[in-house]
């Protein structure tokens, strides 16, 4: 029996790791579970799951949900903040960690879970995009396993184990596939008046509303390089993006021989999660079984520069190396936060990020502190630029 924690329970991987674990209770058991403020849904899994702890983030939250688990619970322990996080992430009786926060907030627990030789599955990859070689580092100092979950990094995962890759030596190039998100086709200067709920409905995934902005401007393809940067130790030059709209190949590999290996399946997050939670057997899942004559076409096109200009910013933050890339994250988390509530255009996000990065001086992400430093340095650049804007 395997013990996991699931920072970001709540969410979208959190709801679909959830799920996946309940048709395999034989084999997973649900050690502790993470929120922040989503009450009405954590009650609801403390209940189902049982676990030992229960952790809110937000104080005011974790002291209401005490309340609502003092009768039907009283075992649970909850326990809030970030100390909270940091605790269920190295229990000793937690062997796998699914870090599944959104964004920054997810950097120290997932960092912890790192340290503690747990089996680290990460979908929270702003967590790797600020902390880099760090994370690597900590990953290798200890006796912890690292199993990418965002399906692009699952797939060449995939793609690698299976021809026992040790080296990474023998690949040339990595091929990112991306749906396009929902902008794919918009004339460019409609974009600018593109409303959040327009930019969150993502033609092929139900994911949060975070991501999917980041899905719209490919953003997200954008620290996926960075991610699989770090993660399959590839100069990002060799890394290419691929639209494919389609949603059904989930990225290749490139040999030096001229094999091309890909792995694909229906648009369904519960394919890497269990891939992660299995690994390296592989479990039944209930995802839809892939037609391909139900599908019958596959399409690709190059991504177009100045539609989506944050691709350019993500590749030269991780040529810029240092904290470039954690000032990157921190400016598209401000940028992005700000258009879902409705106080910046969907253009500007790009041109607030390409402010910060001029005006925020990278430096050596060697600790922990530096990138907190130059996270909040940013957080703060950004926010002074976009008072400085017209909605
Ligand atoms: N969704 C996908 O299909 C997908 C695919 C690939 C990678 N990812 C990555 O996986 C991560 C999660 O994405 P998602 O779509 O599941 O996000 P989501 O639906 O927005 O869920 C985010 C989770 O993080 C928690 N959270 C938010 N802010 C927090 C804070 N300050 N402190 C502690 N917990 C906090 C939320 O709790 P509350 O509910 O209480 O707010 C929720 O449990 C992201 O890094 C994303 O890039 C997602």
């Amino acid at each position: 029996m395997k013990e996991i924690t699931i920072l970001g329970s709540t969410g979208s991987i959190g709801v679909n790791t959830l799920d996946v674990i309940s048709n395999h209770l034989d084999k997973f058991n649900v050690r502790a579970l993470t929120a922040n403020t989503n009450l009405d849904i954590f009650v609801e899994q403390c209940f189902k799951y049982q676990p030992e702890y229960a952790v809110m983030t937000d104080e005011a939250s974790a002291s209401k949900l005490e309340e609502k688990l003092k009768k039907k619970a009283p075992d649970i322990s909850v326990l809030a903040g970030i100390e909270g996080l940091v605790k269920v992430a190295e229990l000793d009786s937690v062997d796998y960690v699914m870090a599944a926060i959104v964004g920054a907030a997810g950097l120290l627990p997932t960092l912890a879970a790192a340290k503690s030789g747990k089996r680290v599955l990460l979908a929270n990859k702003e967590a790797l995009v600020m902390s880099g070689k760090l994370f690597m580092d900590t990953i290798a100092g200890s006796n912890s396993e690292l199993i990418p979950i965002d399906s692009e990094h699952n797939a060449i995962f995939q793609c690698i184990a299976d021809t026992n890759n040790q080296e990474n030596a023998s690949i040339r190039s990595i091929m990112l596939t991306a749906s396009g998100g929902p902008f794919l086709n918009t004339p460019i200067n409609e974009l600018a008046s593109k409303t959040p709920e327009q930019a969150c409905k993502h033609p092929k995934w139900k994911m949060g509303r975070k991501i999917s902005v980041d899905s719209a401007t490919m953003m997200n393809k954008g620290l996926e390089i960075i991610e699989a940067s770090w993660l399959f130790n590839i100069d990002p030059d060799s890394i290419n993006v691929v639209i494919h709209p389609q949603s059904i190949i989930h990225s290749l590999v490139e040999y030096k021989d001229g094999s091309v290996l890909a792995q694909l399946g229906n648009p369904d997050m519960r394919i890497p999660i269990s891939f992660g939670l299995a690994w390296p057997d592989r479990i039944e899942t209930k995802v839809e079984r892939l037609d391909l004559f139900d599908i019958s076409q596959f399409d690709f096109k190059r991504p177009e520069e100045d539609r989506f200009p944050c691709l350019r910013l993500a590749r030269e933050a991780i040529k810029q190396g240092g904290t470039s890339s954690a000032i990157l994250n921190a400016a598209n988390e401000v940028a992005v936060n700000e258009f879902l509530n409705n106080n910046l255009k969907f253009t500007d996000i790009a041109i607030v990020i390409d402010s910060v990065m001029s005006n925020v001086a990278q430096n050596n992400a060697s600790t922990l502190d530096v990138i907190l430093n130059d996270d909040k340095l940013a957080r703060a650049q950004a926010k002074e630029v976009i008072r400085g804007m017209k909605i």
